[in-house]
């Protein structure tokens, strides 16, 4: 597959930073390597921006939430209906900075997975374990998938990512675990050939992985077989750095 890399403002930028970044990008659209997949989920307010400066190009932009009713009274919501009616290609949902901070949970994720696929939205879900529940990874991670999936057609897979985010990964700068989460990738693959009773959906969806990845370890992301992307926080931020991240994936070697 080919890789996939996604950037996850968080609640960074305002509108004004957010298309000074997209216009910085544009300038290197012609030299930018061409081996893999780049989007950008950008906060609600900047979105519009971000659609808009990326027309030409070929970055997706994405949210990083969404709302799973279509419209009606969810003061401060934003339904997955109303982000494509603005271009957007897809969302992240599940980030544990939502579960976390926002009481989301996989039930809700799954409400909000169904609706994104409805609107035409893609969607990245996340799941990942915290540092106590390191020695459970696996279970909790399959219970997160089971549930974050459950009702989900076997034929909508192909748009559907997966970003296993271990949670005391992110921030830390920390590199050695690269090894671990390839293997907890593989597993994830396994797991979803398990849950649609079905080896090939194992091959139908990218997995990314997520925590700390910056330009200078990449390379040893990537190079674990069953990651095929990742989706970068902090080092996304700087434009210089993105495209140095872009840049070297240009020589992953992927089927
Ligand atoms: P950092 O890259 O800042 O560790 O964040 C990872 C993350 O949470 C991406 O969704």
């Amino acid at each position: 597959m080919r890789p996939l890399i996604v950037a996850n403002w968080k609640m960074n930028k305002t509108p004004e930073e957010a298309a000074s970044f997209m216009e910085k990008i544009a300038k290197y659209q012609e030299e930018m390597n061409p081996n893999c997949d780049i989007a950008i989920c950008a906060p609600f307010i900047c979105l519009d921006i971000c659609v808009e400066k990326s027309k030409q190009g070929r970055i997706k932009i994405g949210a990083q939430n969404c709302h799973f009713e279509k419209s009606g009274a969810f003061t401060g919501e934003i339904s997955a209906y109303m982000l494509s009616k603005i271009g957007v290609k897809f969302t992240i949902l599940g980030h544990s900075e939502r579960r976390q901070y926002f009481a989301e949970t996989s039930e809700t994720v799954n409400l909000k997975v169904k609706s994104s696929l409805k609107s035409g939205l893609d969607v990245i879900i996340c799941v990942g374990e915290s540092l106590e529940q390191k020695s459970t990874a696996q279970k909790i991670i399959f219970t997160q998938l089971e549930l974050a999936l459950l009702g989900v057609d076997i034929a909508d897979l192909p748009r559907i990512c997966i970003a296993y985010e271990p949670i005391w990964a992110i921030g830390s700068n920390k590199i050695e675990w690269f090894k671990r989460s390839g293997e907890i990738c593989m597993k994830i693959r396994s797991m979803l050939g398990e849950i649609y009773d079905s080896p090939a959906a194992a091959s139908l969806v990218k997995i990314l992985y997520g925590g700390s990845v910056n330009s200078s370890n990449l390379i040893s992301v990537l190079s674990e077989p069953d990651i095929d992307g990742a989706l970068v926080g902090n080092a996304s931020l700087v434009s210089d750095e993105f495209l140095k991240i872009i840049e070297c994936a240009r020589g992953v070697k992927r089927s």
